[in-house]
């Protein structure tokens, strides 16, 4: 175990994720964890991580100054570094012009945190103050232009410091120091994978369960999938699935649900058909909030009910993710995102969560899903709003227009799929707005619904851009919803990023 001691920097997790890309379990825990704790985990190396504050601020992080006698290799990254150098009697100080982006390093000595590697380096900067004063015993091992201890080492007592961020891309070499600090200074095998980590949170669950109920939420989504799968692995029976069919899934997307949980790993799921429940309430509403509103309160509703029915349940299954542990900006996940499953859980019913996945990155759990055996429909799923098709036809909804919108965003994920883009694309759906429009086909004048085509690329979806489509693909798409839907005679692209629009049109 690698363990990261978090400052509050922007790319922290990421380090512990490359700790992880390099086979070696890596977690990171909050920079004030107790000695006592850090200990206990008998890590084999501890990373400090940066972080915004300057070490002189009167309530500046720190660390109790014990750690750097426990024997324990320690790598300072930015922050981390200062905190090392300020802690154990060097200088920092406010630089005059703060450095930001990309670096030229020359590494000055060899040691065994740049053994093998180039002279001369580029790294990626981002800080406001500098280490002007090494503590004693400490020798510079790199410099910048404006930076003279641009990493530092007391090789005796295996404390190392960089000031860049070995972490992010832009630092050419930096897996291979952060290779050499984990293989060669803490000695790690590189042993670990996706299959190790299943199995100590299948071993941590059960101890945290012990003989006791849980249950999950499941969306047939990818990270409450993934959750599912794992706490089932760990507790079998013990575990019962709720999926609630609000009657605004896409085509097949229940059923498969079905398949894959009932059907393939023989869980215990409780598959609520609440269509007309859910339909009777959002009928006339066209407002997009009122919408939302009425869906996420019926969904709690229907899971209450239905957990009701269950019995005591001690445990919560959450697929919570680190992305979400971060945005939710708590650091603890007490808090249920109301984006989670629609609308949120009801806060007052009384569950401890069980979140395995929270450490996690997305890309990272779609590796967990494939070793646990998920079908990569599920494991690939491009993600899906808790209200569904709902939001996605513009006013009114009612099963006529659900029916239409299902038919054409079958068609759009059929063609993207076979065009080999699925993957490669963030969210591609149809959209129905309520309006008709005038078309011809064969002698027959038509006026009928047109289909908006949506199709995005992002990363977070924090922004987005829309997606370049090949035009014969858009061509293909168009004449099947066309051909194969009687209800729409027009196809039409939107060809907005987000910003100004948002992803999804309510
Ligand atoms: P927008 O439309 O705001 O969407 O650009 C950003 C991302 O969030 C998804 N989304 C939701 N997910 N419940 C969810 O679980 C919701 O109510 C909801 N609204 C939007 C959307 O699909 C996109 O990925």
């Amino acid at each position: 175990l690698i363990l990261v001691l978090d400052f509050g920097g922007q790319y922290n997790q990421l380090i512990a994720r490359r700790v992880r890309e390099l086979n070696v379990y890596s977690e990171m825990v909050p920079y004030n964890t107790p000695l006592e704790e850090i200990k206990a985990k008998k890590p084999k190396g501890i990373i400090f991580s940066g972080g915004p504050a300057s070490v002189y601020a009167a309530n500046a992080p720190k660390v109790d100054k014990e750690i750097f006698e426990l024997g324990i290799p320690i790598l300072g990254i930015c922050y981390g570094m200062q905190l090392i150098a300020h802690l154990l009697g060097g200088e920092v100080k406010r630089a005059e012009k703060r450095e930001y982006g990309k670096a030229m390093v020359e590494v000055r000595q060899e040691n065994l945190l740049f053994k093998g590697l180039a002279q001369t380096q580029q790294c990626w900067m981002s800080h406001g103050d500098f280490i002007s004063g090494v503590p004693e015993g400490f020798v510079a091992c790199a410099y910048t232009e404006d930076t003279p201890y641009a990493a530092f080492a007391h090789q005796e007592k295996k404390l190392y410091g960089v000031q860049f961020h070995p972490e992010v891309k832009h630092t050419h070499y930096g897996m291979e120091i952060l290779k050499n600090f984990v293989f060669n200074i803490c000695q790690c095998h590189g042993q670990w994978s996706m299959g190790s980590f299943i199995d100590e949170q299948v071993e941590r669950i059960r101890r945290q369960v012990g003989d006791k109920k849980v249950l999950c939420a499941l969306s047939g989504g990818v990270d409450s999938s993934v959750a599912a799968v794992l706490v089932h692995k760990a507790i079998g029976d013990r575990l019962t699935c709720v999926y609630v069919d609000h009657g605004f899934m896409r085509k097949g997307e229940s059923e498969q649900v079905k398949a894959t949980f009932s059907g393939k790993f023989h869980m215990n799921l409780v598959f609520v058909n609440a269509r007309d429940r859910f339909l009777s309430k959002i009928a006339g509403i066209s407002d997009p909030e009122t919408k939302r509103k009425i869906i996420g309160n019926e969904f709690i509703r229907t899971f209450e009910d239905e957990a009701k029915k269950l019995g005591k349940m001690d445990f919560l299954v959450q697929g919570t993710l680190y992305s979400d542990v971060i945005e939710s900006g708590t650091g603890t996940a007490a808090t249920i995102k109301s984006h989670h499953n629609v609308g949120g859980l009801p806060e007052d019913m009384e569950f401890q969560l069980i979140e395995p996945l929270r450490l996690l990155f997305k890309d990272e759990v779609r590796k967990v899903g494939r070793e646990l055996g998920l079908p990569e429909e599920i494991v690939t799923r491009q993600p899906f709003p808790g209200p569904g098709l709902a939001i996605r036809i513009i006013g009114e909804i009612t099963e006529e227009k659900l029916n239409i919108l299902r038919e054409a965003d079958a068609i759009v994920l059929d063609e993207i799929r076979k065009a080999g883009l699925y993957e490669f694309i963030w969210q591609s759906f149809a959209v129905l707005p309520s309006i008709k429009s005038v078309g011809v086909m064969g002698d027959e004048r038509t006026y009928a619904y047109p289909i908006v085509l949506r199709a995005v690329t992002s990363d977070d979806a924090m922004t987005a851009d829309w997606a370049r489509l090949p035009y014969e693909l858009l061509e293909k798409i168009s004449n099947r919803i066309v051909n194969e839907v009687p209800q729409v005679n027009r196809v039409v692209y939107d060809i907005t990023s987000k910003p100004p629009a948002t992803i999804e049109w309510e």
